[in-house]
């Protein structure tokens, strides 16, 4: 059975730590849900990770749509949210609504994320008195990179450490059922932990946080050319891979691949 809000709400409840990765493909999906991992993020980190992109902002409605569907027939057990892409909910509430029921009804994904704070939470309204599940994520902002000059670690000053605790507190008030907190500094991220009551999951914002989402690529260390401080790498996978790549490579040229046992 497929978790849903409730079930997410249990472990915060009980005080388990929510276990969230993000995934973009079929069989990541279902390695990640076979070990037991509750949340499944299809973040629009896909643009670097698979599409090649340096940012979120070219990532697509449809390409958001296609990696959501494959990440939801490749899992059974994990609740797989997907990530609106750049203005995709930034024209009129009624074009945000209708994108945001493409995921429930096209990629069938069990609910939405979108980034920002206070700025959003009439819209995260209007989304749960639809029916759609909503995640917010409040911190740094891969999708206003552009705008605020690069990615920037935040809750550096008082004023700004307020005005992410009225973002967390909006978008509670408004129904989302869980906040992405990305790149918050520690006196920040413990009073927003401390001053909301919906799950707060953690990227680089400390273990005070409810749960952690990290991306699959930097965990398992897919990506040769760089891993975040936020990251740990419990593999390295590049290594492996390319070694094999390699050793495929040369079985190929000396013809030791395939063999008899290859054949039909
Ligand atoms: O797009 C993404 O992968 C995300 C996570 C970093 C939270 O939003």
């Amino acid at each position: 059975m497929r978790n849903t809000v409730s079930d997410i709400w249990k472990l915060y409840k009980s005080a388990e730590k929510i276990a969230c990765v993000t995934a973009y493909d079929s069989t990541s999906a279902l390695l990640a849900d076979r070990a037991g991992v509750d949340l499944l993020l299809v973040g629009d980190s896909l643009g670097m990770t698979v599409l090649g992109h340096e940012t979120t902002v070219p990532v697509s409605l449809e390409d958001c749509l296609r990696h959501s569907a494959a990440v939801v027939r490749g899992s059974e057990e994990a609740l797989v949210v997907a990530d609106m892409p750049f203005m995709s909910y930034h024209g009129s509430s009624h074009e945000a609504l209708k994108n945001a029921t493409r995921f429930m009804q096209e990629s069938l994904v069990s609910a939405v994320k979108i980034e920002g704070g206070e700025e959003v939470s009439d819209l995260v309204k209007l989304m749960v008195q639809g029916g759609i599940p909503v995640m917010g994520h409040i911190g740094l902002l891969p999708q206003a990179v552009l705008v605020k000059g690069g990615y920037k670690v935040r809750g550096r000053t008082e004023e700004d450490e307020e005005q992410l605790l009225k973002d967390a507190l909006s978008l509670q008030e408004a129904g989302a059922f869980a906040i992405v907190m990305e790149c918050v500094k520690k006196e920040a991220a413990e009073r927003i932990v401390a001053a909301v009551d919906i799950p707060i999951i953690g990227i680089g914002s400390g273990a005070i946080c409810d749960g952690q989402v990290q991306v699959m690529h930097d965990i398992l260390g897919l990506d040769p050319r760089f891993t975040p401080r936020h990251a740990r790498k419990y593999l390295n996978l590049a290594e492996q891979i390319e070694g094999a790549f390699g050793q495929y490579k040369q079985d190929v040229k000396s013809s030791f691949f395939p063999s008899d046992e290859n054949w039909y």
